[in-house]
């Protein structure tokens, strides 16, 4: 039985984070130094975490991404990711590659070979100021190795006017010579993040910047991309524009979203959500309350006010920091 909700979106995508925890402080992603993280003790244990993607395997998930925080800074992950491994479901994740030379042989024993890697800067300096620690130079020596071991590597790049705009051309460069993906993502509003419309820039003022120097063509978007792709003529990678903000992809959305203290959102802005950990402790029906939050899915951002709407910034600061909903 297909996760349909009641706009016609069949949902088999999950997203489950393993911890709101990160070793990173990006700012547009957790901005305060001094925030608050969940109590191991209302964090899903690893039985119960795989217990809870069997209940949205059996409801027709056919791929799951895990994110956090920063995956892989827990101390159980490689149990974790060893087990949803034998589920049949193809399995992704999104890191900021800190950890990764630990987990390559692990991934390529259970034919994980994606890896989307979080990544806004290729200077040394600047990363200090945008992930508030020192560690470009481990992260970018683990990307080499991911792509030299033969993983499709995709780096998402959070565009920010100040930051790293002036950036963007030496990113594609990079694909050029290298089999990389790069992804540009326009800059979304959460809790904390100090997020208003003008700060975000669009798809359009992207292309414009690119347009002048490079010669590129289109490629196909895969079914379900929140990507629209495209790859400089010749070029061994490929780039891609995500406009979450300006051209929001809600109607072909299939993904759900489960957080590290097992809480279902429908959405990635939804505020409502589901408490399956409760559920699945008191030894309630879990798959029921999946169904019942896919029915009441909104049809775009969570029910949320457009983006461009006076007062929006507001709405979307009463969501969840990005760290504790898990990219
Ligand atoms: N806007 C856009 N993307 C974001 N991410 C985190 N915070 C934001 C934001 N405010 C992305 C990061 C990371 C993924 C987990 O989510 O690029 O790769
Ligand atoms: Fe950590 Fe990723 Fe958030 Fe950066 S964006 S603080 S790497 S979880």
């Amino acid at each position: 039985m297909p996760l349909l909700d009641t706009f016609g979106r069949v949902h088999d995508y999950l997203r489950i984070s393993l911890t709101d925890r990160c070793n990173l402080r990006c700012i547009y992603c957790m901005p305060d130094l001094h925030m608050r993280f969940m109590p191991p003790a209302r964090l899903m244990q690893a039985d119960e975490l795989i217990t809870l993607a069997r209940h949205f395997v059996s409801l027709g998930v056919k791929k799951i991404r895990l994110t956090g925080g920063e995956p892989l800074i827990r101390k159980d992950a490689a149990q974790i990711i060893e087990s949803l491994g034998r589920l049949p479901v193809e399995l992704a994740i999104t890191t900021n590659a800190f950890f990764l030379d630990r987990f390559f042989d692990l991934f390529d024993s259970i034919g994980l070979r994606s890896l989307n890697i979080s990544l806004d800067t290729l200077d040394e300096k600047k990363f200090k100021g945008i992930a508030q620690k020192d560690s470009f130079r481990t992260i970018w020596k683990n990307v080499e190795t991911a792509v030299s071991r033969g993983y499709h590597v995709k780096l998402n790049m959070v565009v920010m006017r100040e930051q790293n705009l002036s950036e963007v051309p030496d990113f594609i460069e990079l694909t050029r010579s290298q089999p990389l993906h790069v992804r540009l993502i326009e800059f979304m509003p959460f809790a904390c993040n100090k997020w208003n419309y003008g700060k975000t820039v669009s798809y359009a003022e992207m292309l414009e910047l690119i347009q002048g120097k490079f010669d590129f063509e289109k490629i196909k978007d895969a079914k379900n991309d929140t990507a629209r792709n495209f790859r400089v003529r010749g070029a061994e990678g490929t780039f891609a524009i995500i406009s979450s903000v300006t051209n929001p992809f809600c109607s072909t959305c299939n993904r759900i979203r489960l957080t590290a203290d097992g809480k279902i959102k429908n959405c990635l802005f939804s505020r409502e959500e589901g408490d399956l950990l409760s559920v699945l402790r008191s030894g309630g029906d879990v798959k029921k309350h999946i169904v019942e939050s896919i029915t009441a899915k909104h049809a775009a951002r969570g029910g949320l006010p457009p983006f461009e709407s006076k007062g929006a910034a507001g709405e979307f600061e009463k969501n969840r920091a990005m760290i504790s909903i898990g990219g």
